[in-house]
């Protein structure tokens, strides 16, 4: 064969093993796209809405509580990527509450809110909040304290089209407004937008492992979770492999239905290495573990030492920066 041939040859052999390499990369991002979805960046202008900035400075204000010290943001800290680091978290009554908090951010995209999905919206979670966490008597009973620390103007501007405008329904829509803002993209989503660079091969590896192992037929959409309400624990009682003291009934709380025993919100997965302790009662201290537990209590299947790592990798994968304005006004 005469040179130039053979490096044709070559040159074909070589382009070849390129092109299927890029077709395996293309193949594992197309899967991949079949059951989760890109989380898109907000356009910054929203930020300086009035609604929006009366949102902000509700959710930092610790005077607009029943005790006067009790803010959103109390539960809710930003070293904590918007959970909280406790099992439980202190509230105005200065009782624990019963769960542990999730995160806002990214939160107001779920189609229901809380461990038990009891909240149509982010606006109804923080109605409900007035008379729960924040220790009012009655929701209305926070009207008289916004006017107190200067309120009504901000809310004026907020709501110009009402001439009453402090009321506990529009505290509730500003907040969630304000949370419209909180949303983290992050490395996986220019992955899946077709920077193969963003991940590195362990992550990869993870993301092919979390699909394969039945993870994703539960976490999935644009927040891998917190579309839909699972049975925790369909291999076995899921305190055998927590060690929660305590049984959590979950949805069967809400609806006294026998067939929502122990069944809690799929969680989201987004930014989950930031927002331990893990699961409704912050039983699992670390990811790795939680993602042991998952495999056991949900899929009965018992996962390696480095396929645990791998998913783990991955599901750093999905964090986000703290969002620019998750800070004092
Ligand atoms: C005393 C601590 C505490 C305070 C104060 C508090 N929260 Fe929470 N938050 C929690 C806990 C705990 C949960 C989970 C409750 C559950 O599901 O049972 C939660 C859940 C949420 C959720 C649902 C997240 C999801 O993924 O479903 C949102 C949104 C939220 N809080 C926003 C707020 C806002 C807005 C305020 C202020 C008005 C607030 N929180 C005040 C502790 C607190
Ligand atoms: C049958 C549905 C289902 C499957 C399959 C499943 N999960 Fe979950 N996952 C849930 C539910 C429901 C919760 C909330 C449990 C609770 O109440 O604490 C959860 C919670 C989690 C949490 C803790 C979230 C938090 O905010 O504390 C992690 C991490 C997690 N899952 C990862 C995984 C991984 C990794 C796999 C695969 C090995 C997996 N899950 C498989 C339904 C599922």
């Amino acid at each position: 064969m005469k040179l130039s041939s053979r490096l044709c040859v070559a040159l074909t052999v070589t382009n070849l093993c390129l092109m299927s390499f890029l077709r395996a990369e293309d193949l594992q991002r197309q899967d991949a796209l079949k059951r989760f979805e890109v989380l898109e960046a907000i356009s910054p202008e929203k930020l300086s809405q009035p609604k929006v900035l009366l949102g902000q400075s509700l959710f930092w204000d610790q005077r607009v509580s029943g005790d006067g010290k009790t803010a959103c943001v109390s539960c809710h800290l930003p070293e904590d990527w918007g959970a909280d680091r406790r099992p439980f978290s202190l509230d105005a009554r200065g009782k624990n509450t019963s769960r542990n908090s999730q995160t806002v951010f990214n939160a107001v995209l779920q189609p229901t809110l809380r461990w038990t999905g009891d909240r149509k919206s982010a606006a109804h979670q923080a109605e409900r909040s007035l008379t729960g966490s924040m220790g009012f008597t009655a929701a209305e009973d926070v009207v008289p304290v916004l006017k107190k620390f200067g309120y009504a103007e901000a809310f004026r501007q907020a709501f110009p089209e009402v001439s009453e405008p402090v009321t506990p329904a529009n505290y509730a829509a500003a907040l969630e407004a304000y949370e419209e803002t909180l949303i983290t993209p992050a490395a996986f989503d220019r992955y899946l937008s077709g920077d193969d660079k963003a991940l590195d091969a362990t992550e990869k590896r993870g993301l092919s492992l979390f699909i394969s192992t039945g993870c994703a037929d539960c976490h999935n959409g644009k927040l891998l979770g917190g579309d839909s309400i699972e049975k925790f624990g369909v291999a076995k009682d899921y305190w055998l492999a927590t060690k929660s003291d305590k049984h959590d009934v979950g949805r069967f709380e809400v609806t006294k239905d026998e067939a929502d025993r122990y069944k809690f919100r799929v969680s989201m997965l987004r930014n989950i290495s930031k927002t331990g302790p893990y699961f409704h009662d912050g039983s699992v201290t670390t990811l790795e573990e939680a993602v042991r537990v998952m495999a056991d209590v949900q899929l009965g299947t018992e996962l390696t030492t480095d396929d645990t790592a791998a998913i783990g990798s991955f599901l750093n994968s999905l964090t986000g920066e703290v969002p620019s304005n998750y800070r004092q006004p």
